[in-house]
C-alpha cells in the first residue's frame, strides 16, 4: 500500500510513456507536483491534458521541462530552467532509458545508450543533487540485465556494438553509481536506490526487430505492474529503506557482485566524469570523491 503523498516536487525522466507515465499518474493523483523531463513536448502535454480531464479531482499536477538526453547541452538548460523554478526538489526519479538495436551516435558524439543511460542521469543528479530536500529520494531505472562487467578498454562497444552488451553494461553503470553516491552522501539523509522494473511491455524494444518486440509483448507485464516497485519506494520513508541499494518486486535483492565493486564505481564514476566535463558546475564536489 502506498503511502498519502502531498506537495512533493518530484522530477521524473521518461514519463511520457511505459513505466513512467504509470509513475506520473499515480504520483500526480496522490499530490505529488511532477516536474516532466521530457524530449517531447507536445507528447507530455497530450499526456497532462488527457490526465485532467479524467481525474478532475487529482491533487497534484504538472510541469514539463523540455530536454534531450541525446544532448547534453539539452540536458544541461533544462537542469538551469528546474532551478529557476524550484528551490527544492523531493526526488529525482531518473526512469528515461533506450535499448538501440544498432550503434547510433548521440549529438555529443557518444554511443547514445551510455549517454541516454547513465550520462544525462548522472549529469542530473550531479547538477541538482543541492536542491534536493533532507529525506530525499534519488531514483535509477535499473534492471535485472546487468550481469557481467564495464568493459573499460572499450565502453562505447564501438566496432562491436551489440544492444545487449551495451544495455547490459548502462544498468550495472547505474547501479554502480547508486551504490557509490548512497556512501558518498550516507550522511545526508538523501536515500540513492535502483529500481527493477521486471520485464514489462512497453515501447523500451522500439527499434527492435519484429521477434524482440513480440518478446516483450509476450513476456512483459503490464506498465501498471511495472511501476510497482517504484511507488513502493516512493511511498515509503528513508529510515524504512536501505539506501544504496537494488530493489526487485518492492525488495532489496542481492545480485551480480560485480555490481557491488566499489574501485569498479569509482573508476566508472571519473569515466564519467571526463565525458561529462563541459557541463560540470565545478564549484559543486560531486566528481571529487576518494
Ligand atoms: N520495459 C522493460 O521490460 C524494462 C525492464 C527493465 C528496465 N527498464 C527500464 O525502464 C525505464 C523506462 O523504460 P520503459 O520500459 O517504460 O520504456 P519506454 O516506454 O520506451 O519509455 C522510455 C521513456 O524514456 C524517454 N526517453 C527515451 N530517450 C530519451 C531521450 N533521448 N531524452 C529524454 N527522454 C528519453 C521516452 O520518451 P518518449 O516518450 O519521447 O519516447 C520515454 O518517456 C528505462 O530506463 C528502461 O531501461 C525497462
Amino acid at each position: 500500500m502506498v503511502k498519502p503523498m502531498e506537495n512533493r516536487i518530484h522530477l521524473l525522466t521518461g514519463g511520457t510513456s511505459g513505466i513512467g507515465k504509470e509513475i506520473a499518474i499515480a504520483c500526480a493523483k496522490q499530490g505529488d507536483t511532477v516536474i516532466l523531463l521530457a524530449r517531447n513536448v507536445p507528447k507530455a502535454e497530450a499526456m497532462i491534458q488527457e490526465f485532467t480531464q479524467s481525474h478532475p479531482n487529482a491533487k497534484g499536477s504538472f510541469n514539463v521541462v523540455n530536454a534531450d538526453f541525446s544532448d547534453l547541452q539539452s540536458v544541461k538548460t533544462a537542469c538551469e530552467e528546474v532551478r529557476s523554478k524550484y528551490t527544492t526538489i523531493d526526488i529525482i526519479n531518473n526512469n528515461a532509458g533506450i535499448m538501440n538495436f544498432d550503434y547510433q551516435e548521440s549529438k555529443d558524439g557518444i554511443e547514445e545508450t551510455l549517454q541516454v543511460n547513465v550520462l544525462a542521469p548522472l549529469l542530473i543528479t550531479h547538477l541538482l543533487l543541492d536542491l534536493v530536500s533532507k529525506n530525499g529520494k534519488i531514483l535509477f531505472t535499473a534492471s535485472a540485465l546487468h550481469q557481467g562487467d564495464i568493459n573499460f578498454e572499450n565502453l562505447e562497444f564501438k566496432d562491436s556494438f551489440s544492444a545487449f552488451k551495451v544495455y547490459r553494461q548502462s544498468k550495472l553503470g547505474i547501479i554502480l553509481l547508486t551504490r557509490y553516491l548512497a556512501k558518498e552522501y550516507a550522511n545526508q539523509q538523501v536515500g540513492f536506490y535502483a529500481i527493477h522494473p521486471g520485464v514489462v511491455n512497453t515501447q523500451l524494444g522500439r527499434s527492435a526487430g519484429w521477434f524482440s518486440r513480440l518478446f516483450f509483448k509476450l513476456m512483459g507485464t503490464t506498465p501498471q505492474k511495472g511501476a510497482e516497485t517504484h511507488l513502493f519506494v516512493l511511498g515509503k520513508e528513508n529510515h524504512e529503506l536501505v539506501s544504496g541499494e537494488y530493489y526487485a518486486k518492492s525488495k532489496v535483492t542481492k545480485i551480480t557482485p560485480q555490481s557491488y565493486n566499489m574501485k569498479t564505481a569509482r573508476a566508472l564514476l571519473l569515466r564519467c566524469k571526463e565525458y561529462l566535463q563541459p557541463y560540470i558546475d565545478s564549484k559543486k564536489s560531486f566528481f571529487e570523491t576518494e
